[in-house]
């Protein structure tokens, strides 16, 4: 064996040059792999005893990327470009043996191989565009060559891996390889078994590949034309996915060299982008969210079945996120016919699942078969964990957590879905309050990514550690809130329904708010929100709020529309009214309210403009967020991005509210909210330490 690098080692037997890639724990092809990888070929190429060679990887997976952490320093030779195109031009058979993922830059070491292998249910993508980047090392040039044209556009621009079964079917691997991937000399082996089949001359089994007239005839105006109307779609945030249609359609038109270049200079070109470092930064800030890194972790107890008390809405949406995950499902409520209301709306859902293609029958049938109605009290001693997702009142969520306290084991975790309720006095409820957490959905559970996991006064490690593992096995993306009015994402969420009501009395109109605010990339305005939940929600949270707790007059609009029976879109009108058809229409009595609720305050009404709508909205939620980290409820602006952008809309290619002000700079920042604090009061607009300290430092 020859270490050709610390991270790549070569090994020859029988003329087959095994070729391992190690740089735990995802295998980024970092400079020492890059350089591993050249020298490897060179080796490969001048010694006359190997015949062929074989690029695997020991651990979990086979390479997931090129190295996001290198992004944003001096580049370090040789480029993965460069390698690329020395194991493309190897006059010797080079084979992939894929296991795990495939990604990125490890998907484009496997494209310049002759031959690709994998194990069954690995996956194979190019995801660069959800880092706001192009695949830079020519995954634009060479997928197409083997999947065609247009698949290779829809990979490309979605960023969505297939299977290793989808790759077989599209020509993307030659074979599926009969071991699991989790020996490495066992996927070596086999791959090199495959290499002495394909070497016998009758088994040059190279795949039919598209050929570029084959590939130039596809590349119609017309299919180019329909992707670019596609892919300009929607609002911000599109440039990487037409850039790498563009590299695509120029490799086809004017051939590999020049297609390379394109999608070189455009790589580097976005990886330079605003865009690419907002989502870079989430990236990082997503894994680093989900980890106790600032209490240890504690022993993980494995949840096979959870109680979920409650089959409304929240309920039955998150009895549904746990059976996707393979847990057990007890489902509880307080009359049959609530219980079959559940049951029917998540047989539904799942219906509805299957129809979009999001899960085959078979799986809806094990998703339906994990979810059975609590039958009998003494069925809740299986349980490990019991959720509620109950009317939002303290002493309803009391009683229910001590009466099925004699019911259930000692152990059992207990989580209530509040989102907005003091936790350290439902925790009071309960013998056992370090089995007491918050693990707060958003709605609909089962396709919402984010939970907010409140870690109450008394919430022990062991149950941080065991809840916040098992939403990682549940695909979620979990982030730790201490415990206060709403969390971390509704208390900011207040603010900035609060600037937005109070612009409504300055002079702005619902439907300016709403576009100036869709503009900047939120996902729905503050009223098109506020109408889609109901208004009647939030009018019931205010009347269990003590009085000054927060700015009556920013919602004397909404609750006069409550008042009146205008509660939203379940009522046909709120702050706009809703046709059959649920489009909405500005409504001018709402306009005129609005007029008439500012003349009884004596607010006095001016022009407003976009710019001040967003000053006044987005810096709100910054400057809460600055209290929030002051009084340690959130662990770091990181977090309070990753919130905001999973649970409120928040253009991710903004990287989240904290990011964008230190894009926009923090002590450009700082003085907005002073002049506010001087214009608007200073009640609300009180500058954080934490904003003060970040605009001395220039970064959170
Ligand atoms: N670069 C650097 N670090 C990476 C990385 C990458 N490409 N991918 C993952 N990591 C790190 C993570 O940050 C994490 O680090 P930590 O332990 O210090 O927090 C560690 O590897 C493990 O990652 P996960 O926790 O995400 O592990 P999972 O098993 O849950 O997921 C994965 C594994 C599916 C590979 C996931 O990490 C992933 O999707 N990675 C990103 C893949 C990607 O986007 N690749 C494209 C990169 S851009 C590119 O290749 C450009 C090229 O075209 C030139």
């Amino acid at each position: 064996m020859s270490e050709v690098t610390a991270a790549v080692n070569v090994q020859v037997t029988a003329g087959i040059a095994l070729v391992s890639v190690c740089n735990p724990p995802v295998n980024a092809i970092s400079q020492r792999v890059r350089a591993g990888l050249l020298a490897a070929v060179r080796t490969i190429e001048t010694d006359d005893s190997i015949t062929a060679a074989v690029i695997y990887c020991p651990g979990r997976t086979f390479m997931a990327g090129a190295d996001v952490r290198e992004f944003g320093k001096p580049a370090l030779d040789p480029s993965l470009p460069e390698v690329t195109a020395a194991i493309a031009a190897c006059s010797k058979p080079v084979i992939a043996a894929i296991h795990g993922q495939a990604l990125g830059g490890g998907l484009e070491i496997a494209l310049a191989c002759s031959h690709r292998l994998a194990v069954a249910g690995a996956k194979l993508g190019l995801p660069e565009v959800k880092l706001g980047l192009i695949p830079g090392a020519g995954g634009t040039q060479r997928l197409p060559e083997v999947v065609g044209l247009n698949k290779a556009i829809e990979m490309i621009t979605s960023g969505k891996p297939v299977t290793a079964e989808t790759a077989l079917e599209l020509g993307l691997i030659d074979s599926v390889l009969e071991t699991d991937g989790s020996d490495s000399d066992a996927l070596a082996a086999q791959a090199a078994a495959y290499v002495r089949y394909i070497s016998d001359a009758a088994n040059t089994l190279q795949k039919e590949r598209f050929t570029p007239e084959q590939l130039a005839a596809e590349c119609t105006e017309e299919l180019i034309a329909g992707w670019q109307a596609k892919l300009s779609m929607g609002s911000a945030g599109k440039p990487a996915p037409l850039a790498a249609l563009h590299a695509i359609q120029t490799g086809v038109q004017q051939g590999i060299a020049a297609g390379l270049k394109a999608e070189r200079s455009a790589f580097l070109e976005l990886r330079e982008s605003s865009q690419a470092k907002a989502l870079q930064h989430l990236f990082f800030a997503e894994k680093q969210a989900a980890k106790l890194s600032e209490k240890p972790t504690g022993p993980v107890t494995e949840i096979r079945t959870v109680a979920v008390v409650g089959a409304g809405t929240m309920g039955s949406g998150i009895a549904l996120a746990f059976a996707g995950a393979g847990v057990n499902v007890l489902l509880l409520e307080n009359s049959e016919d609530a219980l079959q209301r559940g049951l029917s709306s998540i047989a539904a859902s799942v219906d509805k699942a299957v129809g979009r293609g999001i899960f085959t029958p078979a799986k809806a049938e094990t998703i339906l078969a994990a979810i059975q109605p609590m039958r009998d009290k003494s069925e809740l001693q299986s349980v490990d964990m019991l959720i509620e997702a109950v009317f939002e009142d303290m002493q309803v969520k009391q009683k229910l957590f001590a009466g099925y306290q004699q019911h259930c084991r000692d152990n059992v975790i207990w989580a209530t879905n509040t989102s907005y309720l003091d936790i350290n006095e439902i925790a009071t409820a309960v013998e056992r309050p370090e089995n007491l957490l918050g693990v707060h959905f958003f709605s609909p559970a089962n396709i919402m990514p984010l939970v907010e996991v409140v870690d109450a006064d008394k919430t022990s490690t062991e149950t941080l550690s065991t809840v916040m593992n098992l939403l990682k096995k549940m695909r979620k993306i979990s982030v730790i809130s201490g415990v206060c009015h709403g969390f971390i994402g509704n208390r900011m969420y207040q603010a900035y329904q609060r600037e937005a009501g109070l612009l409504l009395m300055n002079g702005a109109t619902p439907r300016q708010i709403d576009k100036a605010l869709t503009d900047f990339g939120m996902a729905m305005g503050p009223f098109a929100v506020v109408d889609m939940s109901g208004i009647d929600i939030g009018y019931m949270m205010r009347q269990s709020l003590a009085e000054g707790a927060y700015e009556k007059h920013a919602f004397l609009v909404h609750d006069r529309l409550v008042e009146t029976g205008r509660k939203g879109r379940k009522t046909g009108a709120g702050f706009y009214n809703y046709d059959d058809g649920g489009h909405l229409q500005d409504d001018p009595a709402v306009l005129e309210l609005i007029e008439q609720i500012a003349a009884e305050q004596g607010a006095e009404r001016r022009e407003i403009s976009d710019a001040e709508i967003i000053d006044r909205c987005i810096l709100a939620l910054m400057n809460e967020a600055g209290h929030i980290l002051d009084e340690g409820i959130a662990r770091s602006a990181a977090d309070v991005d990753v919130v905001f952008v999973n649970g409120y809309g928040f253009p991710r290619a903004k990287g989240g509210p904290m990011f964008y002000a230190q894009s926009r700079g923090l002590s450009a920042c700082a003085k907005k909210v002073a002049e506010f604090a001087s214009t608007q009061g200073p009640r609300w607009w009180r500058p954080s330490q934490a904003l003060a300290a970040a605009a001395e430092a220039g970064r959170w």
